[in-house]
């Protein structure tokens, strides 16, 4: 069966189309290569030995898409990655996050409904649920006010989504909220690839590890937690991508309980950022050159996921570590910069 997958060559669009493969799926992807490289293309085929179809293509452009579908009418599902997800960006340049992560979304989900086969799986965040009252956090938390535009888009394509569905029976769609996505195929062929100063913490901790920066700064260590600093649900990304292909099946056998679903998908394990550094030391054999600054903004204290829901109605469950995510993540680091 032919899958379309939008941000394939993106970091977990990437693995998630070599768990597509190996299931013997057949994997069409689209990508503008605003954030990808079309060289991951050679990691998934070392990886599965087969190179998926692939059309650069802009989803913005409603022609494209629309003549995209024309030529792809047999597509079975989508898998929707692609989008913009700098937090800080979007903050500073809004519209642009709304132009690009809702028109796409909107584009995709019309030219869907022309399909026989209506299967949408979505990428959400935790971020969603803001700083949530209780934890861990339970899929029918409330969702809170989006503390960015970036976060504002995940929650108000959740409402795109749903509202599609409830007037449009024949749609079937799963939002997956994900927790903090890390590490890299175990083959080290593909992994994660921040342009520019990374933003999120394991490519900084790999990143400074290497020598290309200098010191990681640790954002705050008055937090009231443990160890004093914020507490994140860290997922292997071989893990998550994984996930998607349960959540795809469940879609295709009509296993799904209602036509729109929601999923968190994490370890249900919450981890200080110190905790991640010493993962990260202890898996590398090197001492990390850090240093504890100030409260980043918006950040929230602690998010871990009640995974009960996944593990139970969707039969997936976590099999990595946070040291087998580290170590991952570091043997691609090195493999990269060699
Ligand atoms: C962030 C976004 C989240 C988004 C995700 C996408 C916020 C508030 N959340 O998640 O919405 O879905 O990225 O990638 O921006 N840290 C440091 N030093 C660093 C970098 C991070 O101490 O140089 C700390 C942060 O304070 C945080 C933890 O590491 O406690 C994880 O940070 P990060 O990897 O950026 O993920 P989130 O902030 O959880």
């Amino acid at each position: 069966m032919k899958i379309l997958v939008t941000g394939g060559l993106g970091y977990i669009g990437s693995h998630t189309v070599v768990e597509l493969q190996s299931e013997g799926f057949e994997v069409v992807i689209i990508d503008d290569l605003s954030n990808a490289s079309e060289k991951v293309l050679d990691g998934i085929e070392a990886i599965t030995h087969k190179r998926p179809i692939f059309e650069k293509l802009d989803l913005k452009s409603k022609i494209g898409v629309t003549d995209f579908f024309k030529r792809h009418k047999d597509i079975g599902g989508v898998i929707h990655f692609a989008a913009y997800k700098a937090v800080g960006e979007s903050v500073n340049n809004p519209l642009m996050y709304y132009e690009n992560n809702i028109n796409s979304l909107v584009y995709l989900l019309q030219e869907m409904a022309q399909l026989d086969k209506k299967n949408f799986i979505f990428s959400s965040s935790c971020t969603v649920y803001g700083q949530a009252d209780k934890l861990p956090i339970t899929e029918d938390a409330p969702v809170k006010p989006a503390e960015s535009p970036y976060g504002n888009t995940k929650q108000i394509g959740e409402e795109i989504i749903r509202d599609t569905c409830r007037v449009d029976q024949d749609f079937k769609s799963i939002a997956l909220r994900y927790f903090n996505p890390i590490g890299a195929h175990p083959s080290a062929e593909i992994g994660e690839l921040p342009i520019g100063v990374p933003q999120n913490l394991v490519p900084y901790i790999t990143q400074t590890a290497i020598g290309i920066r200098e010191q990681l700064s640790v954002f705050g260590n008055d937090y009231p937690t443990p160890d004093g600093t914020c507490i994140r649900d860290y997922i292997h990304v071989v893990d998550l991508a994984k996930a998607h292909v349960v959540a795809l099946n469940r879609l295709l056998g009509n296993k799904n309980e209602a036509n729109f679903e929601v999923f968190n998908l994490g370890t249900g394990k919450g981890s200080s950022v110190l905790e991640a550094i010493k993962s990260f030391e202890k898996v590398s054999g090197t001492k990390l050159n850090y240093k504890i600054v100030g409260r980043r903004e918006g950040d929230v204290t602690a998010a871990y996921a009640e995974t009960t829901k996944a593990n139970t109605i969707l039969g997936w469950k976590t099999k990595s570590s946070l040291d087998d995510a580290m170590a991952s993540a570091w043997r691609w680091e090195q493999r990269i910069r060699k």
